[in-house]
């Protein structure tokens, strides 16, 4: 790839040879020997990188830099250490150092050192977009460096076969992951199937996974194929593994160990070839301490494990989350297209116990009860209202925020019913109707199923 190099060095000698090794590399090179000419290039966007001179740029580059619009890749030319304390403040990305005085050769390494790293920089981050790109056709939103951690994950695990524990709180991802996982994976043609490991009773479970055989146990009128097998050489997502019963933790282990499962009542062997990744909200070293989950089929299934962050440690992918979800819940020629600034200052404020879903929920509730053009405030609901204040122990409430509270439990409490709410409050329902207007809580007609 060629790039134009712009050589800001008034030492004529050093700054011609510079260009010369450039254009014989196959890159543009222009010299520029005054402030002003380096200033006019950087304005203009002439340049891909900047090979530039201590005495141009002062320490802190203040000189230079101060108009640039965007950063640039630099190569700093210095005396002595010098480059060493320059750089530190200036706008760009340091792709070289070098001392002058220099040799050719020296110079030639240092350049194509340089514009080799710049390409580099540029593949990744090309990589990088691709990724994103990938990751949100699986439906993953959230670009912050947490997200980004798990995502570099997903697509370390993606292609390889062994199992993948997912931590994490209950809303922050889980399934969606796992599925992501699959999606990116080679057998991403093939079934994935998520099982609930808490949903069902020890011995539906065990038929479910492992498949009977006719006559196995009353009721079993016919051969079924567990979902381990049912899931060919795709992938079976447990989910809650946590919950799942110990004697069941046991076969489970040896089927993962063996590679082989045999359904309930049969002395036959099939081989296992799908997937196996588990997911969880408990503390498993905990469980495993209390002797409710078996230390073994823990270090089995977490050959890795891919931890995701609450969303109170992400605040700054809950807007993408909220506009995500705006979408997804608006169709064609809803009215709602924006989230009032108002009412993403109070997304932004509130910790999400429920994390993820949390948000999805809450999202489509104010598509449904709101009517403008954008999600206002009081179509939130009342959690997250006093959630502005309320998780400031130390900030005083104002008396205006005591009182909003106040009515908002009560009709909570009343579930909407504007007379016992009143009541609750020992007020009457005409002021009850007027403080809920002048504060524009709730739109007190409003059915109490939407709370
Ligand atoms: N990063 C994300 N981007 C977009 N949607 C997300 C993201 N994380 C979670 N969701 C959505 O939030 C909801 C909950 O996600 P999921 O079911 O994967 O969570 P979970 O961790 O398995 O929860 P639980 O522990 O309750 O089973 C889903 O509707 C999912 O689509
Ligand atoms: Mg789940």
């Amino acid at each position: 790839m060629a790039y134009r190099i712009l050589i800001a060095d008034r030492d004529l000698t050093s700054a011609s040879l510079c260009q010369q090794v450039l254009r014989h590399l196959g890159h543009q090179a222009t010299v520029v020997d005054s402030i002003a000419r380096l200033q006019q290039a950087l304005a203009r966007g002439d340049a891909d990188v900047l090979w530039v001179d201590e005495s141009f740029s002062g320490l802190d580059g203040s000189a230079v830099f101060h108009k640039t619009a965007r950063p640039l890749d630099i190569i700093l030319v210095g005396r002595g250490n010098s480059t060493r304390e320059m750089g530190g403040a200036l706008p760009g990305n340091i792709l070289e150092r070098i001392q002058k005085p220099f040799s050719a050769e020296e110079l030639s390494s240092t350049l194509q050192r340089a514009l080799e790293r710049k390409m580099l920089n540029q593949e990744n981050a090309l990589l990088r977009k691709r990724l994103q790109a990938r990751l949100e056709l699986e439906g993953l939103v959230g670009s912050s460096a947490k997200m980004q951690r798990v995502y570099d994950l997903i697509v370390k695990v993606a292609s390889a076969r062994h199992p993948v524990l997912i931590l994490g709180e209950s809303g922050t991802g889980k399934e969606l992951v796992a599925r992501a996982i699959h999606a990116l994976g080679p057998a991403s043609q093939e079934p994935f199937v998520p099982v609930d490991c808490g949903a069902l009773s020890a011995h539906l479970i065990e038929s479910e996974l492992f498949g009977h055989v006719r006559g196995a146990f009353t009721g079993a009128h016919q051969n079924r194929t567990g979902l381990l097998l049912a899931a060919g050489k795709g992938t079976v997502f447990l989910d809650e593994i946590g919950e799942l019963p110990l004697e069941l933790q046991a076969k489970l282990l040896r089927v993962l160990q063996e590679r082989e499962v045999r359904p309930v009542g049969s002395n036959q062997r099939l081989p296992l070839q799908a997937r196996v990744m588990a997911g969880t909200n408990r503390h498993l070293e905990g469980a495993i301490t209390q002797g409710t989950f078996r230390k073994d089929l823990f270090f089995r299934l977490n050959v890795v494990s891919i931890k995701l962050p609450p969303l109170r440690e992400r605040k700054e992918d809950i807007p993408a989350l909220a506009y995500h979800f705006l979408r997804r819940f608006t169709g064609e020629g809803s009215p709602i297209e924006d989230i009032s600034r108002e009412a993403l200052t109070c997304l932004m404020g509130y910790d999400w116990p429920g994390n993820v879903r949390e948000l999805e929920n809450c999202i489509q509730r104010a598509v449904t009860l709101g009517s403008g053009r954008e999600i206002q405030l009081h179509d939130l609901p009342s959690s997250l209202q006093y959630g502005l204040w309320a998780r400031e122990p130390t900030a005083v409430p104002t008396l205006e925020q005591v009182e909003k509270r106040a009515i908002l439990e009560a009709l909570d409490a009343a579930e909407g019913n504007c007379l016992r709410a009143a009541k609750l409050l020992g007020i009457g329902k005409t002021t009850l109707y007027r403080k809920v207007k002048e504060y524009r809580l709730e739109n007190p007609g409003r059915s109490a199923a939407h709370r």
